[in-house]
């Protein structure tokens, strides 16, 4: 099923070798093969019963001369330039940032859309810090669920301006959905401070940089 978070991705997805990392269920190459959107996925995911359910839908589709599956971790499922663009999504910043990491060269080659479920700063400045470029990024909502899709490809971008615009590019400001981002990230914001305040050892390092974060978004409360 193709919810607006999955459909977000797919609309940022524009290639025509395609690798689906983590693919659980294998909704999004199923949908790019039958909508003519790839001429072929390759479906990763490190764990067997992910693999045991994407082969399962993928048969049931009569889809396996177009799209194969991989057992493996990340990137390493990939031999050099299979692929023009890899999807990684459905997974933690951290993680993402770990799986473009341990295979850069491959990364490097390839347009990449991610889809972080948290740590988008820690992302954002992962992929700044290590010559990759921010070419556009997308918010979709699914309730009161707000998910960021990111396409990044090689190559030097500049250095936001200010630590805040790792947690909220300029870029998404003026974005139909800001008003659900804003609300998310306050709503996260308030709390870390509300629990910093009220634990016996307070770090305030932390407590400080949350507050300015804070500060900072809400210069938009009125957007
Ligand atoms: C929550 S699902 C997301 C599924 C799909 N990508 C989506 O966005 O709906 C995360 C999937 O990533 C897989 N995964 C976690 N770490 C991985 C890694 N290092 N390499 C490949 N797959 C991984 C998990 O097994 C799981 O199937």
């Amino acid at each position: 099923m193709i919810t607006p978070r999955l459909q977000c991705i797919i609309d940022h997805t524009n290639g025509t070798k395609i690798a689906d990392i983590g693919t659980d269920h294998a909704y999004i190459p199923i949908h790019l093969i039958q909508n003519d959107m790839a001429e072929y996925v390759i479906a990763g995911d490190v764990c067997q019963g992910p693999v045991d359910i994407a082969k399962a839908n993928i048969e049931k589709n009569n889809l396996s001369d177009k799209i194969e599956v991989r057992l493996g971790s990340g990137l390493s499922i990939l031999k050099n330039g299979e692929v023009d663009t890899v999807i990684i999504a459905g997974m933690g910043g951290q993680l993402i940032s770990e799986i473009i990491d341990s295979d850069i060269e491959i990364a490097r080659e390839c347009k990449l859309v991610l889809q972080p479920m948290n740590a988008q700063y820690e992302l954002r400045k992962y992929l700044i810090d290590n010559n990759f470029k921010i070419t556009d990024e997308d918010i979709a909502i699914e309730g009161f669920k707000v998910y960021n899709v990111m396409n990044v490809q090689n190559g030097a971008q500049d250095k936001f301006e200010t630590d805040f615009e790792y947690q909220i590019p300029k870029y998404l400001i003026n974005h139909k959905y800001f008003r659900n981002l804003y609300d998310k990230k306050h709503r996260e914001f308030t709390k870390v401070i509300k629990g910093l305040e009220n634990s016996k050892d307070v770090d305030a390092k932390k407590l400080e940089l949350y507050k300015y974060w804070l500060g900072e978004l809400e210069k938009y409360e009125s957007k």
